[in-house]
């Protein structure tokens, strides 16, 4: 008998990680294309994939809906019909080449926590609500948490003008996927019909790895800001425009992105910058790029600091673009404050971590998650699952079957004992 079976066996619970694994594998096989895993808000695969979710939670004793912006939301009803919920969830759309842990790891588990408080007929003095959030990455429009912003009732509406890289705006694309933009209103949920949210996640860093640790409790969420920079210069023939007279945007591009990987390399206090996605145009072999777009993406322990290093980022790219005469534009596409998980809600988690037999260990959230945007109408607190070497938004993204059942035993265990606070 393994330990995870023996510990299950000790509880008198069954183990839940072979479930959660294998759904996990049906999930990742839902992609746009077969060797490379993504599933982008508003596609046909996320719209498979919502499906078979749906099909989950009803099978967990849920009612189980589509909201109006894509997230999809099970109810399994307290020891009444109606009380207020303890929200779980996670995300279920991906980066480009994703792992299959990213998002589903959580939802997916507070679905086979249901399941088995189901099977046991086992109702509790408040309803549990497990919602997959639509769209937390932010991959197709310029703004991201955009299912979780909706629960939230903090959508901005303008959002839905944005337009994907192949020109497809969100609200169009919202209806080709069956939806109405003009209701995401509905999605809306009051402060009052929640006690809490709580969201398991794969860890996505190295950090309980190297400390031996299947689980650890999340301290707080580090803000971030992304930003879009345009350039522009001007195109021209490959051939005849002599160095010294060219207003390269591409060279002035890169020119700024090493600029910001040196800015926070020297920062010892946690900055990182990426540019993670650059596209230059006219786009051809013999002409000098006259136009590029690039993002930005900057997150440090703290908002003063990360205030501060994007001022200073924007600062030394203004000054490049200067010095060789592009013209620049920065917007400011994303920005989220770092968000601290609620102590009471967070104790609750670490009895649970206890209980179960582990060290409590605590630990920041270097990426961002709904509870970013959840905040807003619930107290939220984060369960972490170690993942393998640390890898994420990477195809090698690995959780050990037996860590996924210790995630689930300690949300099980969190859901079981969970008291709401005392006002
Ligand atoms: C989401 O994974 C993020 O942290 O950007
Ligand atoms: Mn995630
Ligand atoms: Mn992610």
């Amino acid at each position: 008998m393994s330990k995870t079976e023996a510990a299950a066996a000790g509880t008198g619970r069954s183990s839940l990680g072979g479930e959660i694994v294998e759904r996990i594998n049906q999930l990742g096989a839902i992609s746009e294309t077969p060797e490379h895993l993504a599933r982008i808000f508003l596609t046909p695969e996320h719209r498979t994939a919502a499906d078979l979710i749906l099909s989950w939670m009803r099978g967990a004793g849920m009612s189980a809906h589509l909201d109006a912006i894509g997230n999809v939301c099970g109810r399994y009803e307290g020891e009444r019909p109606g009380l207020p919920c303890l929200m779980l969830g996670s995300h279920y759309d991906t980066v480009r080449d994703a792992g299959k842990w990213d998002g589903p790891l959580g939802l997916i588990t507070a679905i086979s926590c249901v399941a088995d408080l189901y099977k046991r007929e086992r109702r509790l003095p408040f309803a549990i609500e497990v919602v997959g959030f639509a769209d937390e990455e932010g991959v197709r429009f310029a703004s991201t948490l955009l299912g979780s912003r909706a629960v939230a009732g903090t959508f901005v509406e303008s959002v839905l003008n944005s337009r994907d890289h192949a020109g497809i705006s969100m609200r169009e694309a919202m209806v080709q996927f069956g939806l109405d933009p003009d209701h995401i209103g509905a999605a809306a949920r009051a402060r009052r019909e929640l006690h809490a949210y709580v969201e398991l996640h794969i860890e996505q860093g190295p950090v309980l790895e190297q400390h031996d640790l299947p689980v650890g409790v999340v301290t707080a969420i580090a803000g971030a800001t992304r930003l879009a920079a345009h350039l522009t210069g001007m195109a021209g023939h490959a051939g005849t425009v002599p160095m010294a007279l060219r207003r390269d945007a591409l060279a002035g591009a890169s020119e700024c992105i090493v600029a910001i990987e040196g800015f926070c390399k020297t920062d010892e206090d946690g900055l990182v910058g990426t540019v993670g996605y650059i596209d230059a145009m006219p786009g051809a072999t013999n002409v000098i790029p006259g136009r590029v777009n690039f993002t930005i993406d900057i997150r440090a322990p703290t908002d003063a600091h990360r205030k501060l290093a994007v001022a200073d980022i924007v600062r030394r790219i203004e000054a490049i673009a200067k010095r060789r005469n592009l013209a620049l534009q920065v917007d400011v596409t994303h920005e989220n404050r770092t968000v601290p998980c609620a102590p009471w809600l967070k104790g609750q988690v670490a009895e649970a971590v206890a209980a179960e037999g582990y060290p409590v260990f605590e630990l920041p959230s270097g990426a961002g998650h709904d509870g970013m945007a959840m905040i807003d109408i619930a107290d939220v607190a984060m369960i972490f699952v170690r993942c393998r070497g640390g890898i994420s938004h990477h195809p090698d993204e690995h959780v050990e079957p037996a860590d996924a059942d210790a995630g689930a035993r300690v949300l099980l265990r969190l859901i079981e004992n969970f008291r709401p606070r005392e006002v």
